[in-house]
């Protein structure tokens, strides 16, 4: 489903949806770590065992929506990106990527694919693009590069940069499905100028506590967690140029306050360039 001037498709992201609620999902328990509503006692009782784990993960979700704010500002801002692929959207919360993106440059054209049916249940919060630009909601999955992008050809213009994000989903691809292969053909398929943008939950930060959250995380969600230390995610980066300050921290890139920069994060996050 696409909104604005570039639509080819009607929205439809307020049919009623079939999901099980009865198993935790990570797109709910992601919504529970931020403070939402949008989540079921399965969702509840995994994020509280997490937590449990790993007193900081709230936090740490937190920071990761901050990165990925300022990741797009920058996109938007200094790098002059106006298409934006982001996949593994999770549920609407503040500051998605449509708002911060068409705040900076308003004739910005989105793409969002999440694979999770409520977050497709949510969509229309995603469709409300500023009429100069477009957005577009493909329910999809990462292990399918390819039908991810025959989709999103309907609205982005794969001839001019695109930045592609993938933040806080990778962990959610194990090595058997082979994500550096799935980012390759993602970045293969777009020309110089494109960014990659990443963050991804950190298997050596916080170590002792995310290890044991993990445990508890694939004890009990349908989505298995595959957490990486700096050097696997790094690799996502091979062939592309980090801009400053390179994969760090998330809250250490490009921090607005010292409150920010502050925040306990447990994942790597870095913002590349395609040449
Ligand atoms: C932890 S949330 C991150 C949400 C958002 N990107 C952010 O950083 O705030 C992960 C999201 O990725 C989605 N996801 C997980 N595995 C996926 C897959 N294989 N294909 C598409 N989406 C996936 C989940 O449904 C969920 O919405």
């Amino acid at each position: 489903m696409v909104t604005g001037p570039a639509s080819t498709m009607p929205a439809d992201g307020d049919q009623p949806m079939p999901f099980d609620t009865s198993v935790a999902h990570i797109a709910r328990v992601y919504n529970y770590w931020l403070g939402g509503k949008d989540n079921f006692a399965a969702d509840r009782a995994a994020g509280e065992q997490s937590i449990k784990a790993f007193p900081n993960i709230g936090l740490s979700a937190r920071s990761n929506r901050a990165f990925l704010a300022r990741a797009v500002h920058y996109l938007a801002g200094e790098a002059g990106i106006r298409q934006f692929l982001d996949i593994g959207t999770g549920i609407p919360s503040a500051n998605n990527t449509h708002e911060v993106a068409q705040a900076v440059a308003p004739d910005s054209k989105i793409v969002y694919v999440d694979n999770d049916p409520v977050v497709l249940s949510h969509a229309r919060a995603l469709l409300t693009s500023r009429p100069e630009g477009a957005t577009q909601y493909i329910d999809a999955d990462l292990r399918d590069p390819r039908q991810i992008l025959d989709e999103a050809a309907q609205l982005l213009d794969f001839g001019r940069p695109v930045a592609v994000m993938l933040m806080a989903i990778l962990q959610h691809i194990d090595d058997a499905d082979d994500p550096y292969e799935i980012v390759s053909t993602l970045m293969a398929a777009v020309p110089s100028g494109s960014y990659l943008a990443i963050s991804h939950p950190a298997k050596d930060i916080d170590a002792e506590e995310v290890a044991k959250m993990a445990v508890a995380l694939n004890r009990m969600m349908a989505e298995k967690v595959t957490f990486r230390d700096n050097g696997a995610v790094a690799k996502f980066f091979d062939g592309l140029e980090l801009v400053a300050p390179g994969m760090v921290q998330a809250s250490k890139w490009r921090p607005r306050t010292q409150a920010e920069a502050d925040s306990p994060a447990a994942l790597w996050a870095g913002v590349a360039r395609k040449d």
